[in-house]
């Protein structure tokens, strides 16, 4: 089957979502539906309920809802696309999209190669667990138990140059293909191939799938080098997978994940119950893997080892995961020097209080750097609030600014004021200026000097809208930076819509009153609405704030959006005995896709 749609029809005809649902949690019937408790939040008496006939759930306590396909992208917390596949790999529906030769024969052999990892991997495992050997006699030395080892599919290699090359050449498979895979080293000289890995622990590296893609092995000494890793092949690459994420990604609950720099570190904070953890694989975190990241966490928590090495990583990761807009905190390992030491010294209600009180990245950048100054010297207390403004400059957020501007302040003694002239620059004098101005505007009526306009800004439904067009309108910077972000389509209204292509035409004026658009042809109520809106009552310094309107714009719009295909559903529905065709079906599919795509939309703002 290679039609998208084709595939989603067949997948929803044969699959049963109370079968489905029922996989993961317990559901009773109640009358002609289902209903249990709710898996997406905690509560103690049912509300989440199953429609049959129309194959959708509902949660009545937190609003989570949709088709069986949402159900398995939540709870698995996967993408569209491989929410269909799992789903349609359960239900015996092949997918076989137009491929071209070449295509189909790469993808057998990453089938091939997967199997041939499966089967290393099992072999590792087996040669660990049966029999006395000291790559076991390894792994609890360093306190991991039984259970810890099966879930990770922990091994040993032996120490013999060829038992796994004969073990997988007599399951059929190729020297050529071994070595592709990197299990098998071949030596040009002398035509010699031999096991790659020898006497050492061995870490099967999962994809976020839990395919096997590559291993880790670890010797059981202190010899060199410690870890080998496979090398990069045709499915493995270091720089492109996160090793854990398989597991982490079902336990993630608050969005937050736990950043490492080995198997050992992440195992074993695994096993005494911290697994939203993930680990880089003995490179510099790289900005494929903090695309990963944010796929499920909006904030990272770095527990890298507290030696020079380990900060360093920790600033190279903290650049990466801004530039993806993901929040930073680290954590204070104490005396510990990495995060296994930590937890088997303290446990775990002692790392997860470390993790509660892991630090902003800004404070970590700052204290960081003290280090590299004398502050006791005036000279190098000025070089140092220098460059540590230049760090606040980085924030966005006026609050932030403010905050880290004072903890700055009180550690050096220098004015709040001065430091803020430095992170500002010449802005800091306009805007000073500016708010003296605005007092002086209402300086005739005594008493409004002492009323401080409200800074928040309005978020009802469509006056969002207005308000960020009127931005638009009237601040040429933050019109700049918003037209990146908007298109017609993401404005509701239709005087919305043209006011926004006209200024796209006329975006190089520096500020268009609104008797400039006069041309258009603008309801008389929408331009009142401009008119009484003021940019001085919202608090409009920083890009932050544009983005927060622009992602309340674009939310709302979704939703009205989403409202509008919800009840053309029902309508359809409830005329369905009366009119039952096939475009029926095809339709209420249609907008069901539409709906998906909706809500990925939402899920991505
Ligand atoms: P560490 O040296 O901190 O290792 O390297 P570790 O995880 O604490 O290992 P243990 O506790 O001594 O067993 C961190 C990570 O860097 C990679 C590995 O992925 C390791 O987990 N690494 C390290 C290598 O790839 N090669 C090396 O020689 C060393
Ligand atoms: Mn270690």
């Amino acid at each position: 089957m290679n039609d998208i749609k084709e595939i989603i029809d067949e997948l929803k005809s044969r699959c049963d979502i109370v079968s489905t649902i029922s996989q993961y949690i317990e559901v009773k019937q109640s009358g002609a539906n289902y209903k249990g408790l709710c898996p997406f939040h905690g509560e103690k008496t049912p509300s989440f309920y199953i429609n049959t006939s129309k194959q959708i759930y509902k949660c009545f306590g937190c609003g989570e809802g949709g088709d069986v396909i949402n159900f398995v992208m939540k709870m698995e917390n996967l993408d569209f696309m491989d929410a269909v596949k799992l789903l349609a790999k359960q239900y015996g529906i092949e997918i076989n999209t137009n491929m071209d030769e070449e295509s189909k024969i790469r993808i057998e052999k990453i089938k091939r190669f997967q199997d041939i990892h499966i089967e290393a991997a099992r072999f590792y495992f087996s040669n660990l667990i049966s029999g006395k050997n000291y790559g076991y006699e390894y792994f609890r030395k360093r306190g991991l138990d039984d259970k810890i080892i099966k879930k990770f599919g922990l091994g040993y290699s032996l120490a013999s140059w060829n038992s796994l090359m004969d073990y997988l050449i007599s399951k059929g498979h190729t020297k050529e293909e071994l070595v592709a895979c990197g299990l098998i080293t071949h030596k040009e000289e002398g035509n010699k191939a031999y096991d790659k890995f020898r006497n050492r622990v061995m870490f099967p590296i999962f994809d976020y799938r839990g395919n096997v893609i590559g291993f880790g092995g670890r010797v059981l000494d202190d010899s060199l080098p410690k870890y080998l890793n496979s090398p990069d092949t045709l499915i493995f690459n270091k720089r492109q997978n996160l090793y854990g994420l398989n597991f982490a990604r079902k336990e993630i609950n608050t969005k937050t994940i736990v950043l490492v720099e080995g198997y050992m570190d992440l195992i074993s904070l695994y096993q005494y119950g911290i697994k939203n953890v993930v680990a880089t694989l003995g490179t510099a975190l790289t900005e494929q893997q903090g695309m990963l990241i944010k796929r499920y966490a909006d904030t990272a928590i770095i527990s890298y080892d507290s030696d020079a090495a380990g900060i360093k990583a920790t600033l190279r990761a903290i650049e990466i995961l801004n530039k993806l807009d993901i929040s930073v905190k680290i954590l204070d390992l104490r005396d510990s020097k990495d995060p296994d030491e930590f937890i088997r010294k303290y446990g775990l209600n002692e790392y997860k209080k470390a993790m509660d009180t892991s630090i902003h990245q800004i404070k970590y950048k700052i204290d960081n750097l003290k280090q590299n100054f004398n502050i006791q010297k005036d000279e190098d207390r000025m070089k140092f609030a220098k460059e540590a403004s230049k760090i606040i400059k980085e924030l966005k957020s006026a609050v932030e600014i403010d905050y880290y501007t004072k903890y700055l302040s009180n550690q050096i003694d220098i004015s709040v004021e001065s430091i803020k002239r430095e992170v500002y620059g010449k802005q800091y004098d306009k805007l000073q200026n500016k708010k003296y101005n605005k007092f002086e505007k209402y300086s005739n009526k005594k008493e409004d000097k002492t009323i401080e306009k409200p800074k928040t800004i309005i978020n009802g439904e469509k006056f969002v809208e207005k308000n960020l067009i009127k931005i638009i309108l009237e601040n040429k910077n933050l019109r700049d930076i918003a037209l990146l972000k908007v298109d017609e389509n993401d404005f509701l209204l239709k005087d919305s819509k043209e006011i926004l292509n006209w200024i796209i035409k006329n975006q190089e004026l520096d500020k268009i009153t609104i008797d400039k658009t006069k041309s258009l042809n603008i309801g008389e109520e929408y331009l009142r609405d401009l008119e009484s809106i003021s940019l001085e009552s919202m608090n409009l310094q920083n890009v932050k704030s544009i983005d927060e309107i622009v992602k309340n714009v674009k939310k709302n719009t979704l939703h009205e959006k989403m409202n509008r295909l919800l009840e053309e559903q029902k309508t359809i529905e409830n005329n369905k005995n009366i009119s039952y065709a096939k475009e029926v079906d095809g339709k209420i599919m249609e907008i069901a896709l539409k709906i998906v795509e909706i809500r990925r939309m939402l899920q991505r703002l």
